[in-house]
């Protein structure tokens, strides 16, 4: 089964991200096949979401959390108060926060670990940058990213699925879209990495200006489990023609 990720950003607020969230369990609704769905709207709007996809195939995920449980960490949310409003996923280092807010590996290491101990699944975001990828340095930058950030859950036995979010920086937001013959083969790569590591399953996404009009293209590779959709998840119809793409490529 493919899975789709709506990354709703800081964007819709309480009441946009319920209507949505309910427009697309209408959709969803009576399907035999549908892709596993996993929606992230911004920390205020989660409790009001959860209501709403209770008891439907529609996964709650956090789009950040912080690495301790309690404390004065003023304007930080811990894990605990999370899986406390339901959410069962959590974006950790999207490029985003790397870039504008400074999010360090040694952070993002914290994060996944803090996660795996929560019970949250973990959705690992890596991806080279625009010149980085210019330079032929996607591995190396994507295999650091990826060692530093299962750093600490290494050799610790947990049983957590995890995912990993292959975003190029240059990709997000920008209407460019790497090729998914080269993403497949970096999937792969990534695939290879993490699995000694994690060993309750490893997914492995795209993400970076994905739309109904690009997805199948992706979905169609055995090494693309999903897509990570930023801006297109804004929009019920993208959304809708991406889960009718991923519910056809089941593989
Ligand atoms: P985009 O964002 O689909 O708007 O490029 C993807 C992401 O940031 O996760």
């Amino acid at each position: 089964m493919k899975t789709i990720i709506a990354n709703w950003k800081m964007n819709l607020g309480i009441r946009g991200s319920v209507a949505l969230t309910k427009q697309l369990l209408l959709t969803l609704k009576g399907q035999k096949m549908a892709p596993e769905v996993i929606v992230c709207p911004g920390y205020l709007a989660l409790a009001e979401v959860r209501k709403v996809i209770a008891r439907s195939r529609i996964n709650l995920g956090a789009q950040d959390l912080f690495w301790e449980s309690q404390g004065a960490f003023t304007g930080e949310v811990s894990p605990t108060e999370l899986t406390e409003v339901g959410v069962t996923h959590v974006i950790i280092g999207h490029s985003e926060r790397r870039g504008i807010l400074g999010e360090s590996n040694e952070m993002i290491a914290k994060k996944v670990l803090a996660a795996c101990v929560n019970g949250l699944v973990p959705i690992v975001c890596v991806g080279e940058s625009e010149t980085d990828h210019e330079e032929g340095n996607t591995l190396s930058v994507v295999k650091n990213q990826l060692q530093q950030a299962f750093s600490l859950v290494a050799d610790q036995g947990f049983k957590n699925p995890v995912y990993v979010a292959y975003e190029p920086v240059w990709a997000i937001g920008s209407g460019k879209t790497a090729d998914p013959k080269e993403v497949a083969k970096i999937h792969e790569i990534i695939r290879q990495n993490v699995q000694p590591i994690m060993s309750g399953g490893v997914f492995v996404l795209y993400g970076g200006s994905v739309n109904g009009e690009n997805a199948q293209a992706f979905l169609s590779e055995e090494e693309i489990d999903g897509l990570l959709v930023g801006g297109a998840s804004l929009k019920l119809g993208e959304l809708t023609e991406i889960f009718a793409i991923a519910a056809h490529n089941i593989g």
